[in-house]
């Protein structure tokens, strides 16, 4: 907890991440120090390749950071194996990708239940809460498609009820609005924040898309692998801070 009384539900503190090597290196993450709170909806903005996608990744564990520490509910991820890893996130993280990352060969059911299969719910029960989660997210009617058979804007919404189906504490969305259009999105994004932001939960959104920057509690800037400042638009008490 922090002197103002908000819950930490992730600490960033002097993250780094490279990609490459000698003269070809990427320093990705230069120096990242960031709070989420739990009960707030962070946005991230930058500009394309400042890092935003990569600072998602290293949160999210899916990739490892190569300086600094990440708690996320207290827990340093690097300090885990790989296993207990895998089930930390498992059960705590929700990821929405950039790219959708839907698998082709499942239905749109399958792919949104694919978390709760990977935590060993019984397939009856995991497809009939992922096919509640599609129809909330205006899906229910293409269950069964293919990802190949609808629209990128359906796909985007199957791969926004795959990072929630599980109820994660921590759900982080890349680009969760952009292939919607402006009213699919104010309502997906609504959704968002009607189911996980919650007062033991976070959420962070990178995004450019202004239409929706009402829904966050903070937005923070990121410019060449930092944030560089953060702007509260929301309900949550912080120090020195730009309002
Ligand atoms: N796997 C990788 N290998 C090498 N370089 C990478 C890799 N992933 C990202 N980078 C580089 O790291 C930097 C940050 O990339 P990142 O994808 O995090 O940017 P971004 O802010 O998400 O951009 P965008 O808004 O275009 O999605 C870029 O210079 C990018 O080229
Ligand atoms: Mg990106």
């Amino acid at each position: 907890m922090n002197q103002n009384g908000n819950t930490i539900a992730v600490q960033c503190r002097d993250v780094q991440k490279s990609f490459g090597q000698g003269n070809a290196v990427n320093h990705a993450l230069a120096s990242v120090n960031l709070d989420v709170f739990a009960g707030e909806l962070l946005m991230l903005v930058g500009p394309s390749g400042c890092g935003k996608t990569t600072l998602l990744s290293v949160i999210a564990g899916i990739l490892n950071h190569d300086g600094g520490d990440i708690h996320l509910f207290g827990q340093n991820l690097l300090a885990l194996g790989n296993n207990a890893k895998a089930r930390f996130r498992g059960h705590n993280v929700g990821f929405a990708f950039q790219q959708f990352n839907l698998l082709p060969q499942l239905t749109a059911v399958e792919n949104a239940a694919v978390p709760l299969l990977v935590l060993g719910w019984p397939r009856r029960k995991a497809l009939d809460r992922a096919g509640d989660f599609l129809d909330k997210m205006g899906l229910g009617t293409r269950l069964k498609s293919y990802p190949r058979e609808l629209s990128g804007g359906q796909q985007q919404r199957i791969a926004f009820a795959r990072a929630l189906v599980h109820e994660p504490k921590l759900v982080v969305c890349d680009e969760p609005t952009s292939a919607l259009d402006g009213k699919t999105g104010e309502q997906v994004i609504g959704l968002l924040k009607a189911l996980a932001v919650r007062p033991d939960r976070a959420v962070i959104v990178v995004t450019h898309d202004s239409r929706i920057f009402h829904f966050s509690d903070r937005i923070a800037h990121m410019e060449d692998g930092r944030i560089v400042y953060t702007v509260i638009t929301g309900n949550i008490k912080t120090d020195g801070e730009k309002q």
